[in-house]
This record gives structure tokens, sequence and C-alpha cells, in this order.
């Protein structure tokens, strides 16, 4: 008999989290659209080595290669770089791969490696954010950038309140716990950048709206979100062990519909984010 004991490796709760659920079926039933358009904002030009850091299945990173740019997309959810590699072959760009990593600690990458690292609501979700900070800086080279999209906290908007309604229905987090959110702060996007050496002159930061469209109605976008996203997934399964699922539903249910500036069929709805550009 094998009396060897195995021990599991300890669980990263944010990648738990992101492998939980499956954000492409939000990101492809109500981003890629504003994704690109995000993109023809970026300046890729062909050739260009681009990062695109906390990626998902590439929203933005397809676009980036469909422009040119030979583009790497690092995300810390194996089922997110199994989707973008898929997604990559199923275009044909061959300029295009995504592989496994943790923006906290980019350790495969050498630095000064690319041009542009782009985050699009993607490494402000990392833990330690000086960490973050400290390792785009490190990879990008000097006179390149690093453009980062972070949503922002308390903002009137609809990311901002699904956060805000989902929080009040959650555990505390644990001790020490620095909200993600806290990349949409300029105050803080400054200090983080200018530890890893960044002076405030070469960052500057600007509210810009993200419009989710999705073909289905409001109720049906929610149940997405309720079915596939992890954050909303945890805020629902916490809500039932207290007994009040039916009144987060509620909660959210109205948030969606009042957010929902779709004309006609279909949903649509707005989010300011914090865009941050930083020149290396
Ligand atoms: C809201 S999704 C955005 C994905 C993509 N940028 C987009 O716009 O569709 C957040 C992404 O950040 C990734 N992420 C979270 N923490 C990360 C970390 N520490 N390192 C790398 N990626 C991370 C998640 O796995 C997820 O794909």
């Amino acid at each position: 008999m094998d009396t060897q004991t195995q021990t599991d490796p300890p669980v990263n709760p944010n990648k738990a989290l992101w492998e939980k659920g499956d954000f492409t079926r939000i990101a492809e039933s109500s981003m890629r659209k504003s994704g690109e358009a995000l993109v023809a904002t970026l300046g890729i030009t062909p050739g260009l080595d681009v990062l695109d850091l906390g990626c998902g299945d590439g929203t933005t990173a397809v676009p980036e290669a469909q422009l040119g740019a030979n583009v790497l997309g690092v995300d810390i959810a194996e089922n997110l770089v199994a989707a973008g590699n898929a997604r990559a072959q199923r275009f044909g760009l061959d300029n295009l791969r995504f592989q496994q990593g943790d923006a906290t600690d980019l350790k495969d990458l050498a630095d000064d490696s690319f041009d542009l690292v782009v985050s699009i609501f993607g490494a402000m979700f990392a833990p330690r954010p000086f960490d973050v900070a400290e390792e785009v800086v490190r990879v990008a080279r000097p006179g390149g950038r690093i453009v980062m999209g972070n949503w922002i906290p308390n903002d009137p908007t609809f990311v901002a309140q699904l956060l805000r309604v989902s929080t009040a229905y959650s555990p505390p987090p644990p001790e020490g716990f620095v909200s993600p959110m806290t990349w949409g702060i300029e105050e803080n996007v400054l200090e983080r950048f200018g530890a890893a050496g960044i002076p405030a002159e070469n960052v500057t930061c600007e509210r810009v709206m993200f419009l989710f469209e999705y073909e289905g109605t409001p109720a049906e976008y929610l149940a997405d979100f309720r079915d596939y996203y992890g954050p909303t997934m945890n805020a629902y399964a916490a809500a039932a062990a207290d007994g009040r699922e039916a009144e987060l539903h509620a909660e959210l249910s109205a948030l969606v519909d009042e957010h929902n500036i779709a004309d006609g069929a279909g949903t649509a709805i707005e989010a300011a984010y914090l865009r941050v550009t930083v020149a290396v």
C-alpha cells in the first residue's frame, strides 16, 4: 500500500476567484465591441511588442494582434489562458499567444521586454499593488508605455455600484486586504508607480466610459453575472448562506434596470474607469 501522504498545493484565492465560473461568457456577450474600440485608441502599430496583462480570453489582446502587434497575453486563470489560445487559433493570429502568470511576479518575463504593457480591468485585481507596479515597470522598455484601465471606487456608474451592493452581502475581507478598486484612485496610482521609480509627471489619469452591450434583457444579463462572474457568484453564495439571496437579487435587478440605457431591445450599460497612462 502506498503510505506516502500527499499535500495539496496551497489554494491561491486570487486565481481561484477568476477560474470560478466562466469570464468568457461575460466578455463574449458584452465586452468585445468596446474592447476593440478601446484598443483603437492605444496607438498600436505593426511590430509593436505588447504585453496584455490580466488579459482574460483576449478581449483587447485579439484586436491588438489584429492591428499587427506581437502580443503576449498573461493571465492568472488557466481556463482563460486556454480560451485565449483557442481564440488566437480561431482567428489565425500567429502573433498572439497566451500564457499563465501572476501580475505580482512576472518571473517568466525578462526586463525591458515590451513597448506597451496594457492591463484593462486586469492587474487591478492582483493582490500587492506595489509589486504589480514594480513588475509592469520592470518588463516595459525605457521609452515605452503602460496603459491601465481601472474601475473607480464609489463611482455612480454600474461596476462600482455592483461592487458596492455585492460587498454589503459578503463577509468582511481578510485583514490586510487592499481593495482592487484603490487602483481607480489617482493618488494611489501615483504612489505605486512612484515607488517603482516613475515620477508623477510621467503618469496621466483620465475618467473614461466603457459600454457593456448585451443582446438579451437586463434580467438575462444579471443572470450571466450570477452564474459566470466569479465575484458576483461569491456574493450570491454569501447572501444565500445568510438567507438573503432574494434580497441581493432584487437589489441587483433594480441596479441593472436603472443603469440600462438601451434604446429598445437589449441591454446597454456604461461604467466609468480610470485610464492610467505611464511613460516609462
Ligand atoms: C475583469 S477580468 C478582465 C479581463 C480582460 N482584461 C478583459 O477586459 O476582458 C479580470 C482579469 O484579471 C485576471 N487577473 C486577476 N488577478 C490576476 C493576477 N494576479 N495576475 C494576472 N491576471 C490576473 C483575471 O483572471 C481576469 O481574467
